[in-house]
């Protein structure tokens, strides 16, 4: 089934929903939590979700949510959306202006449209499946490079402290020995998805990923030419898991190096 203009116009707007109110708490001001150590989340985390579930219900109330802060439907219902109503808590609670909402919507469990907006900047990333991938209205394409030494690679840290850490820094080690023009950790992993379906990324890795975090950055990334799989090479469910996304000639050269620690 391709996905109805009437779904992707809801996850657009449900997006601008939650858009709207997590703009409102980054000026206005929020209340900070810890959900585990280092892992932190504010009262407009659960605002945005609350905004962007309504809205989504109201168009279609018998579908499923599965969200990070309190939907917690299952990965394998047939009508699912999937939703991250801050990704990168940790750069908006530092007012730092580098944070995402992510809305994907999945038939059966394929991911049939995704939007993640940048509130901060404006920037809308819109893919819809054999659509093709937008940023603010411009088709746009991963990267050509064939090399690593010719790319940007992204990378995210789980908020493990430990061997997760670990082999994250071993991996961006080996990563600098292939003479890539760099490494970069921005903390928002739907927007690092982003970063490899514009091209800006040749390839990006992390180690643990939720479903939220790369539900509508996995449709971005394919939509745009990219590939995207576990650090394994296994195709990617909605579940915790690592993520690699390239531009795809890039991919088995990643794979190599990040297959091993994952
Ligand atoms: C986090 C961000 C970060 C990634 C973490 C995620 P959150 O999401 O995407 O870049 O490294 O693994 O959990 O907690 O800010 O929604
Ligand atoms: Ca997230
Ligand atoms: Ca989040």
């Amino acid at each position: 089934m391709g996905v109805s203009m009437h779904e992707f116009d809801v996850a657009k707007q449900a997006a601008a929903a939650g858009c709207k109110v997590v703009q409102q708490y980054f000026r206005d001001g929020f209340v900070l939590s810890n959900k585990a150590q280092c892992n932190l989340v504010t009262d407009a985390d659960v605002a945005s979700e609350k905004a962007i579930v309504e809205f989504i219900k109201e168009s279609f109330p018998d579908h499923s949510v599965l969200g990070e802060e309190t939907y917690k439907d299952d990965a394998d219902a047939e009508h699912l959306w999937v939703i991250d109503p801050i990704d990168g808590t940790n750069n908006f609670a530092h007012g730092l202006p580098h944070f995402g909402i992510s809305v994907g919507y999945y038939h059966n469990g394929v991911a049939q449209c995704g939007v993640i907006v940048n509130p901060a900047r404006d920037d809308w990333y819109v893919a819809a499946k054999g659509q093709g991938a937008f940023c603010n209205d411009q088709r746009v394409h991963v990267s050509e490079a064939e090399k690593l030494s010719e790319v940007l690679v992204g990378v995210g840290f789980y908020y493990d402290r430990g061997a997760m850490m670990q082999n994250t820094l071993d991996t961006v080690k080996e990563l600098f020995e292939q003479q890539i023009h760099g490494i970069r950790r921005f903390g928002t992993a739907s927007l690092d998805l982003a970063m490899v379906g514009m091209g800006m990324f040749g390839a990006f890795f992390e180690y643990e990923l939720s479903p939220w975090d790369f539900a509508a950055g996995r449709l971005f990334v394919e939509e745009a030419g990219g590939k995207i799989t576990t650090c394994k090479g296994d195709e990617l469910k909605l579940e915790k898991s690592t993520v690699l996304a390239s531009n795809g000639k890039l991919h088995e050269t990643m794979l190599e190096i990040v297959s091993r620690r994952a």
